[in-house]
C-alpha cells in the first residue's frame, strides 16, 4: 500500500552511488547504513582530513562490533568496509546520484554546502538534507534546481530507529519524492511524508517533552527526579537520557528553532543552553539507569 502522499513508485530513480556531506556522528551512522543496505559505494567528506578520518574510524568500529555480534559475516563486513570511502575532494561526488548532508545545523552553512556541491553532481541527482528542524525549502534557497531537494531526517541511533521523515517542500518534484521513499524502503526504514514545517512531526513532539523537562530543571527540580517521574509513562528513555543521546547542542538547537517559530508554545531553557556549551555527554548512568548529571554538568549549573 502506498504511504499517504507518496507518488507513484515507478518514478523512483536508481541510486548507484551515495555522497554524504559531513562525517560527524549522524553522518557516519547513516553512511554505514547506506553501504550495508544499498550495497553501493558511499563517499563521506568533511572540512578536513582529520574529521573524515574520525568518521571512518567510527564506521570501522561499528562494523567490527556488528561482526563480533554475528550481524555481519566476515565477507559482508569486508564488502561494506570496502564500499565506504572518505575524501576531502568534493570533485569525487561527480557521479553520485544521491547526495545527503548532515553538517552543522546552521542555515547559511547548509546553503553554502549545497551551492558548492550542485555544480559538481549530475543534473539528475537527488539532494537530501538530514536537518532536524530547519526549513528544507530555505536550505535549498541557493539551488538552481530546488525541485530535486528533499528532507530525509534520520533518528538516533540510526541503526535501530525504524523511522525516516521525508520532508516535501512546495517545490519537491514527484520523482525526487518517489526516490526518497524508495531509498527509505531499501534502508529498511518506514517513511512518513511530512510538510516542511519547523520540527516536522517528530521533533515538534519531542521538543515539548525535552523542553518541559529542561524547564523543570530550570525551576529547581533535580534531573534524576524528572527522569524517575516520567519512567511509568513507558518512554524507552527519559528526556535527559535522550538529550544526552542526541547531543545537548542538537537538543538546544531544536528548542531554539521551535521557540523561534512558536514563541508561545515552546521554551528555550537557559540551563539547556549552558549545558550545550560544554558539548559532551553529561548524564551518568549505572546499570543502564540514569543516575545524575555529570560532575562537569553540575559545576556548569552551579548545583
Ligand atoms: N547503534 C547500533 N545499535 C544500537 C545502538 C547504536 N548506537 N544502541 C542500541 N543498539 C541496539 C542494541 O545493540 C540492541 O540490539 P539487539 O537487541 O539486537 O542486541 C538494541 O539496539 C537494543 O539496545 P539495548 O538492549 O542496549 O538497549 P535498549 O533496549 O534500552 O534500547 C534504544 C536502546 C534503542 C536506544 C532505546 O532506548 C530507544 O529507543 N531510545 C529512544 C531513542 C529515540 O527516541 N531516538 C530519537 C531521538 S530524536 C532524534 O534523533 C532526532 C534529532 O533530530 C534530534
Amino acid at each position: 500500500k502506498r504511504p499517504a502522499g507518496a507518488p507513484d513508485r515507478e518514478l523512483a530513480k536508481p541510486v548507484k552511488k551515495v555522497g554524504i556531506i559531513g562525517a560527524g556522528l549522524m553522518a557516519s551512522q547513516f553512511a554505514l547504513l547506506f553501504a550495508r543496505k544499498l550495497r553501493v559505494p558511499v563517499l563521506i567528506t568533511d572540512l578536513d582530513q582529520s574529521r573524515v578520518d574520525k568518521g571512518l574510524e567510527h564506521i570501522s568500529g561499528e562494523i567490527d562490533q556488528m561482526q563480533e555480534k554475528g550481524r555481519l559475516t566476515a565477507d559482508d563486513a569486508n564488502q561494506v568496509r570496502a564500499l565506504v570511502r572518505g575524501t576531502t575532494d568534493t570533485g569525487e561526488y561527480a557521479d553520485c546520484d544521491w547526495v545527503i548532508e548532515a553538517v552543522f545545523e546552521e542555515l547559511g552553512v547548509k546553503q553554502q554546502v549545497f551551492a558548492e556541491i550542485e555544480p559538481i553532481i549530475p543534473e539528475t541527482a537527488v539532494i537530501a538534507t538530514n536537518t532536524s528542524s530547519l526549513s528544507v525549502e530555505e536550505i535549498g534557497a541557493r539551488l538552481t534546481r530546488p525541485e530535486r531537494l528533499v528532507g530525509f531526517h534520520f533518528f538516533n541511533p540510526v541503526a535501530v530507529m525504524p523511522l525516516v521523515e521525508v520532508v516535501r517542500t512546495p517545490g519537491t518534484d514527484d520523482a525526487t519524492l518517489a526516490t526518497a521513499m524508495a531509498v527509505a524502503k531499501q534502508l529498511g526504514k518506514s517513511a512518513v511524508i511530512t510538510a516542511d514545517r519547523p520540527g516536522f512531526v517528530v521533533n515538534r513532539l519531542l521538543a515539548k517533552v525535552m523542553g518541559e523537562a529542561a524547564r523543570a530543571l530550570d525551576e529547581g527540580t533535580p534531573m534524576p527526579v524528572v527522569e524517575r517521574a516520567l519512567a511509568p509513562i513507558g518512554l524507552p528513555m527519559g528526556p535527559f537520557e535522550l538529550i544526552d543521546l542526541v547531543g545537548w547542542k542538537v537538543a538546544a538547537h531544536v528548542q531554539d528553532t521551535m521557540a523561534g517559530a512558536f514563541p508561545d508554545r515552546f521554551y528555550a531553557s537557559p540551563n539547556l543552553h549552558a549545558l550545550a556549551d560544554l558539548d559532551e555527554p553529561l548524564v551518568k548512568s549505572k546499570h543502564g539507569k540514569v543516575e545524575d548529571l555529570s560532575r562537569a554538568a553540575k559545576k556548569q549549573l552551579k548545583l
